[in-house]
């Protein structure tokens, strides 16, 4: 094992946070997003993005911090038009070849994210004592498929199609967003992030062929640059929706820490997944809508006993859903928290 679990958290309990655990299912986040006109303006001042990262940390004590950015920041920051709009969701120009992003200038790039990096060490001078903070950044194939469907999709055919049958145009696409994910995640180390974890939320759409291709290799790429530098910054993973290509992404990026989506058996993890992988996850964000607590308990318990022999950092198996009750968050951290290994 390349990095123990006590070195990255003081709790000797099972590690915990979720995945945007800063969000709309807060009050407080709520309110200060109704006073923000658009989303991207709230990942650009330091003040706000330091404030709502804060905000579960404060409410749930949870043992991680995440900055409060977005994935397609990467693109805005590369002069590709990105804006949130509401119902919808991302909406990005969209590009069918390399040449219709502009010239990559990473001067430019810099001075566009460098209101994260500034909250990154506002929110790290302010976070209590032992509590890392997580950086991250979206993987080049799930940001590829922002930009080739214009947004959200739910067939991606256009980027599909392109990465299928034009691999060399798609290629050198991929290879600008490697640089500009290792310039991102690079300066966010060096702003304060203890941990940084590579979103990588559609890789679970694509062939074997292509999964090694536009996931495995451009982590490979992304991870060795980070070791480079940083060989004691942990690296999370998660390539959602994988299935059984999990075990080729471990063992061929050699993550530190591996993030699970709730679709993987728990037989499948423990005879796939050696013990020396740190797990992350994975409980199904819908069981934290139900009113019926002893259904969660039996959950959250089921995945505790799974992981037992794993250095294990609960988390969901995806994000948490907007319409999550507060009391729910509160007793599934009681729960992990009062749970005997
Ligand atoms: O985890 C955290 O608390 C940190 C913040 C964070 C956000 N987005 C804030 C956000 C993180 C880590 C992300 C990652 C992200 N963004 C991913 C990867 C994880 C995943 O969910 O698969 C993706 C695909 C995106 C792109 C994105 N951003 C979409 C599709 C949307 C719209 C859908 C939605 O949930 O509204 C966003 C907007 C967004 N990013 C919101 C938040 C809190 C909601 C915006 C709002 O408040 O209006």
């Amino acid at each position: 094992m390349s990095i123990p679990l006590k070195k990255i958290f003081t709790t000797t309990k099972t590690p915990i946070w979720l995945m945007r655990q800063a969000g709309r299912y807060l009050p407080e986040y709520r309110e200060v997003r109704k006073n923000v006109k658009n989303f991207l303006e709230m990942c650009y001042d330091p003040e706000l993005t330091t404030e709502i990262t804060l905000q579960p940390i404060r409410r749930f004590n949870l043992d991680a911090a995440i900055i409060f950015s977005d994935i397609l920041v990467i693109p805005d920051a590369l002069g590709v038009g990105v804006s949130f709009k509401e119902n919808i969701g991302p909406v990005v120009t969209k590009i069918t070849k390399f040449s219709e992003i502009p010239e990559f200038n990473e001067k430019k790039f810099l001075a566009h994210l460098s209101p994260i990096y500034q909250a990154i060490t506002k929110t790290k001078s302010s976070l209590p004592k032992g509590v890392p903070l997580i950086g991250f950044i979206g993987a080049p194939w799930t940001v590829s498929t922002y930009l080739f469907e214009g947004g959200g999709s739910k067939a991606f055919n256009l980027v599909k199609q392109a990465s299928y049958t034009k691999p060399e145009e798609f290629q050198k696409i991929i290879d600008c967003l490697v640089t500009a994910s290792i310039i991102h995640l690079k300066e966010q180390i060096k702003a304060g992030a203890d941990i940084v974890q590579i979103f990588d939320s559609w890789a679970g759409i694509l062939d074997h062929e292509n999964f090694v291709k536009w996931v495995i290799e451009p982590t490979v790429k992304i991870i060795s640059a980070i070791k480079q530098e940083y060989p004691n910054i942990p690296i999370i993973g998660f390539p959602k929706g994988a299935g059984v290509l999990y075990k080729q992404y471990i063992e061929k990026t050699k993550i530190d820490i591996i993030g699970l989506d709730s679709n993987i058996p728990s037989s499948w993890i423990t005879e796939n997944i050696g013990v020396n992988t740190i797990v992350q996850g994975f409980l199904d964000p819908i069981y934290l809508l139900l009113d019926d607590k002893k259904k969660l308990a039996c959950e959250i318990e089921k995945i505790l006993y799974t992981l037992k022999n794993y250095d294990h950092i609960f988390n969901l198996g995806h994000g948490i859903l907007p319409n999550t009750p507060l009391e729910n968050v509160e007793f599934l951290i009681k729960t992990i928290r009062e749970y005997e290994k």
